[in-house]
Formats: C-alpha cells, structure tokens, sequence
C-alpha cells in the first residue's frame, strides 16, 4: 500500500533525504531522548512530547467526556514527559466543532479530572509523576469557529475556501472582520482561561498561535487596518497584551506557545482518481496574508518575521515554543506529511520526506535564534518506525530540545515508554499516516454534529464502531 515509504533502515531515509537534496540525520543511538531537560521550573524525564491532538470527543457544552478522560489515561501512562493538551477554546463563540473542549466555570470540574486521571495514570506506570509537565492549548478558531467564521483579516485565496456554514456560503471580502473591540474581549476571555486553567492545575497553558486559527491569522494580518493590523508590533499585539497579563497575575503559571512559523498558501486537488494531485491556489504576487512566507513564492520560507516574534515572546516571559506550519484545511500536506490524503485532501504535491525536512529545517532555525528556551519540534509522525531515530538526531545535535510526536500517540500512546524498554516502536502500533483520524475529524454527521476522533485500525476497541458509523452513512 505504501507509496513513498519503503525503508528498512533509518540510513536508507537519510539516503532518500539527501536524495531529494536535503540532509537529514537520523542516530542509531536513542539516549539523547531519554535525558532530562528543564523547562521553566521543572525538570523533565525524557524528550518525549505528546503534541495536541484534539479527540472532538466532549460534550455539547465543551466537557471532557468519557473517550476524552480514556485518552488522557493513556497518555499518562504513555511515558512521554510532556503532555501538550489539546486545543481547549477560550469562548464558546471560538469552537472549532460542536465537541471541542471548552475552558468555562462550568467545565473546570471536568478539566481537572481529565488532568487528575492522566497524573495518576502516570504515578501508576512510573512512580512518581514529578518529572511530567501536563499543559492545555488555549484556542481561539477565528475564521474556523463553527458557529460562524470570525475573520482576524480577509485573505484573497483563503476566503473563498473558507464555509460560512450558518450562511450557506463562503466567506466574501464584504463579510465584516472582528472589531478591534472584539478583539480585546477575546484578550479579556484568554486571560480569565489561562487563571481558570493554572486554579485546577496545569503546569502550563498554551497561547496557540498556529494553523491559521485566530492568533496565527493575526499574525498573517499585514492588511488588516487599525491597532492589530500592519505591523508586527500590531499583529502581536492581543498575544503580548496577553502574555503581560498572565505574566503580571499570574506570575506563577508557565506559558507556551505553539507559533506557525510558515503558513505557505492553499492548495487544491486537481485531477482524478490516483491522480488527484495538490496544486497550489492561483494567487497574485506578492503575497500579503501568509506569514513566515516568501512574498515572491510561498514555497519558500522567510523566517525574519518568525524569528522576530519567537525572540519578542521569550523577551516576554514565554518558556516554551512548539513549531508548527501551515493550516490543516487549505494545505494538509505542510501540517502534516502523510502517506495517503485525508478525505477532504488530495494527493502529496510532495515528497513527505520534503514536508518533514521542512519542519526540521524550520524548528531548527528558531531552536537557534531562542537558544535560552527549550523549542518542539513537529511533523515526525509520517517518518514511522525511525521517527524516533531522527527525534534522537536533532536533539543530540541541539536543533531542537524536544520532539514532538502527533498522529502517531494515537496509534501508539505508550510509544516512549515502549522505546525506553525495548529501544524501538512496537511494529504493530505504528501510525502509517493513512489519515483515518483526519477522515473522523472531518465528520459531522453525528447527532452531536462531530464524530469523536481516534485511531480505528490500532486502536479498534474505542474507534472501531465508530468508523464503522462513518463509513455506513458513505
Ligand atoms: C486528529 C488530529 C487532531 C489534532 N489536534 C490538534 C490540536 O488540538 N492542536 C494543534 O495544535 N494541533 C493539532 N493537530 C496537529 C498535530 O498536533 C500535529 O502537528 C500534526 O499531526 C503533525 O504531527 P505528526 O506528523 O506527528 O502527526 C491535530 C492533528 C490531528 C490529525
């Protein structure tokens, strides 16, 4: 079935790397995972990340429910030393599907069971969980709330791709922006989350800045008018305003970030069949709303505005930076390299391998620009059984401080305690990037209006059934 990935030996990868022109270093030796590092004011066990990974599986009123608590369980009891939550959002009205989790008075009750069971999953594994840093992303979906697109800016190639469900239509250049009295609400909303979330105890919360959600439009806002718009200072302002807040109130509490430091631009399949190939959107130059982008060819990285903002935020009193890149919807194959397309997607435009060398190269140059706060890199999971083997090369070569590992926690929670005790993956848990969880997380035809997401060929007990569901209504 396998189309790109043929290896059998994480040389061969480095082969196919330099191949392609990219150098890529995969180690034989995983210790480098396995060494403590401090972040913040705790020292972790190991290297290991569990990057967000949203299960659209809460209540209608944004609790954790029963298959949210179970994932969490498993993650404790996984082994990775950094748990990054998933994305919570901070108001109803910035929900990206009917079952995200919500931070709101009245599901703290719920949060902090999901972050009390994960603990105690982990004291019951390992002994002790004082090496383990648990946070929780705090999100805003802007133009992807599901309610209704709540726009930080118009963007030419993205607002015709962008459903405005409750109008039955997309998104036009007519359709009004948030107001930049919206906008300090949503400072107001971030803030009493980031207070809600360190009272239940969190190590540490998340100002999500990626993946085209609210604040990584912001980012991109080079045309929006008024005091968040135009300038970098401008289009960071909601984050530092923020930041300062948090930093001044809660001066306890520690804050990450996951930034996108390379949004490109849309792509669309054209084609058919097998052939049904990613092409980039037509667009005009230069470009204006993709950040971390060439203006002249999106292809290209500029990492001068990232680097920026990384630098402006460890100034700040951020202690943490996951790198991310491009936005799930309009160009899947950047956020997240993959053997076979999600429902919704079409086929690679790339080499996989280019997307994840493009992650690498991307989260190396901010590690380097921020070299007083650990940095996380992304996008391992398509590189299989030898992710780990480049995990173990970045880090011990000082490119990142941590490596996070996304779609394949969920074929493979325990995966870091699995590679701790037997130096490699289970063969039988590993994601092979064949997008079942995306294909769930696109579906809405649930009474709730979201299937729950997860891993159905690995993990059938919970999933099972409920891909089953969603391919009965095909
Ligand atoms: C089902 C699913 C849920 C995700 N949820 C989140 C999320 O809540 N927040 C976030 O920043 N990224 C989210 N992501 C992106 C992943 O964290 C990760 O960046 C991406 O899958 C690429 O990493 P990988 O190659 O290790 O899978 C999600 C991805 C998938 C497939």
């Amino acid at each position: 079935m396998a189309r790109f990935f043929k290896y059998k030996s994480p040389s061969e990868v480095s082969a196919e790397a330099l191949a392609l022109g990219h150098e890529m270093a995969l180690a034989s030796d995983l210790a480098p995972l396995f060494t403590p590092l401090r972040i913040g004011t705790v020292t972790v066990g190991n290297r290991l990340v569990v990057q967000p990974m949203e299960g659209c599986d809460g209540t209608l009123d944004g609790h954790p429910d029963e298959l949210t608590f179970r994932r969490y369980r498993r993650f404790g009891a996984g082994g990775a030393k950094v748990l990054w939550g998933e994305a919570a959002a901070i108001c109803d009205a910035g929900r990206a599907n009917s079952r995200q989790l919500l931070v709101a008075e009245h599901t703290l009750a719920g949060l902090e069971q999901m972050l009390r069971e994960c603990r105690q999953a982990h004291r019951d594994a390992f002994g002790s969980d004082s090496d383990l840093l648990v946070g929780l992303q705090l999100t805003h979906s802007g133009r992807y709330s599901y309610r209704q697109p709540l726009l930080a800016t118009h963007d030419p190639v993205l607002d015709p791709l962008t459903r405005n469900r409750e109008a039955g239509r997309a998104v036009s250049p007519s359709d009004p922006l948030l107001t930049d009295d919206d906008l300090a609400r949503i400072e107001d909303d971030y803030v009493t989350a980031a207070r809600r979330v360190a009272n239940i105890g969190f190590d540490f919360i998340d100002l999500k800045q990626c993946h085209r959600y609210l604040l990584s439009e912001l980012l991109a806002a080079k045309n929006r008018p008024g005091k968040y718009g135009g300038s970098l200072e401008n289009r960071t302002r909601l984050v530092r305003n923020v930041l300062g807040r948090i930093r001044r109130d809660l001066p306890e509490l520690m804050v990450a970030t996951r930034l996108n430091c390379y949004d490109g631009i849309p792509y669309r399949g054209e084609g058919v069949g097998d052939n049904f190939i990613g092409q980039p959107c037509p667009h005009e130059l230069p470009l204006v709303t993709a950040f971390g982008t060439d203006s002249q060819d999106h292809r290209r990285e500029d990492l001068s505005e990232p680097i920026a903002v990384a630098r402006m935020l460890r100034d700040a009193g951020v202690s943490l930076i996951n790198v991310s890149a491009g936005n799930p919807y309009a160009n899947p194959h950047v956020v997240r390299p993959a053997e076979f397309p999600p429902v919704d997607g079409y086929h690679a435009p790339e080499h996989p391998l280019l997307g994840v060398a493009r992650h690498f190269r991307i989260a190396r140059q901010i590690q380097a620009a921020v070299p007083e706060i650990p940095v996380v890199g992304s996008g391992y999971s398509w590189l299989q059984d030898f992710a780990p083997h480049a995990a173990a090369a970045n880090v011990a070569a000082g490119y990142v401080s941590l490596a996070g590992f996304g779609r394949a926690t969920l074929a493979h929670p325990d995966f870091a305690r699995t590679l701790a005790a037997e130096g490699r993956l289970n063969r039988k848990q590993i994601c092979r990037t064949f997008s079942y969880c995306t294909a769930m997380m696109r579906a809405k035809q649930h009474p709730l209006g979201q299937f729950p997401t997860g891993c159905p060929p690995f993990d059938k007990e919970a999933y099972g059934e409920i891909w089953q569901q969603i391919q009965d209504q095909r």
